[in-house]
């Protein structure tokens, strides 16, 4: 298989060793660079994966949280690092303590309160989207359902909704509540209840491009699974 052969000729491997640890694999098929984002930190080192690279990750077992793709990122004259997408303006590759900007896809990595020893995974599209994911989990006792968003809804975005680089070229596309803030689309106020909250045309787009994907509150595409690592992969 000729995809294979060149991700074993250019293998980054950055393993974070811990006897308790949970992998997370990172596989670029996109043919651009992406930097990882993640709250809390990773002891990450380096955070670009160029396309057709791996990056291996371990967390603990108890890290919880958030990890998401940065793009069209670089370093500017008086060394400041930024990203057109995803940036967490920290100024550094790392990104402190600090969130990402939406549009952005998000990986959430969650527990359930009530039972630590199931992890809660979900493709999280509530703030927008910017690169294309499957979140597969593996080497569990039983197998797990994988989930992402695998279609480019960038190419079906919205003009309204479309973030675009300096020459035009769509780079994310944003939720509408995140954009109009208001109250019905994003199912708060006295829209927060589930019989009162519906999607918005822009989360029903998003959902038929990725049922698996969270794309409004109360539509699911929430997974739990025991004892995973996960293989995450961009432009699949
Ligand atoms: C990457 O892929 C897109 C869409 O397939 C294409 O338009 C673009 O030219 C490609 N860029 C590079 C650098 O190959
Ligand atoms: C470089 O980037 C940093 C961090 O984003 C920013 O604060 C600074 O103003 C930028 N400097 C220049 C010269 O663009
Ligand atoms: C799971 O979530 C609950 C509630 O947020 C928290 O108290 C608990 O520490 C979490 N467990 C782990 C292992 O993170
Ligand atoms: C927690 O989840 C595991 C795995 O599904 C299950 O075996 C266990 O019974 C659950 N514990 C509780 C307290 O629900
Ligand atoms: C996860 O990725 C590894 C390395 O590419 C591969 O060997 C394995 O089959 C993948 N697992 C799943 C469940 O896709």
């Amino acid at each position: 298989m000729p995809g294979g052969i060149a991700l074993a000729i250019s293998l980054l491997l950055i393993l974070i060793a811990g006897s308790n640890s949970r992998e997370f694999m990172v596989d670029n098929r996109c043919n651009y660079s992406v930097w990882l984002g993640t709250i809390p930190s990773m002891d990450l080192i380096i955070f670009e994966v160029p396309p057709k690279n791996v990056l291996l990750t371990n967390a603990d077992d108890g890290w919880r949280g958030r990890i998401w793709l940065r793009t069209h990122c670089t370093t500017n004259s008086s060394g400041g690092f930024s990203c057109l997408t995803g940036d967490c303006h920290s100024g550094v590759e790392s990104c402190d303590g600090k969130l990402a900007e939406a549009p952005v896809t998000l990986l959430d990595f969650t527990n359930f309160s009530n039972n630590d020893t199931l992890y809660v995974y979900a493709v999280n599209l509530l703030h927008g989207f910017n690169v294309p994911v499957v979140v597969q989990p593996q080497g569990g006792p039983s197998p797990c359902q994988a989930t992402g968003c695998p279609e480019d809804i960038k190419k079906v975005c919205p003009v309204e909704l479309q973030v675009t680089d300096t020459n035009g070229f769509t780079i994310a596309c944003e939720s509408e509540c995140d954009k109009y803030h208001d109250p019905k689309v994003c199912c708060i106020d006295e829209y927060g209840s589930q019989d009162k909250c519906h999607p918005s045309g822009q989360a029903d787009m998003f959902k038929r491009a990725c049922p698996l994907a969270h794309t409004w509150t109360y539509d699911g595409g929430i997974f739990s699974c025991a004892g995973a690592d996960f293989n995450i992969t961009l432009c699949p």
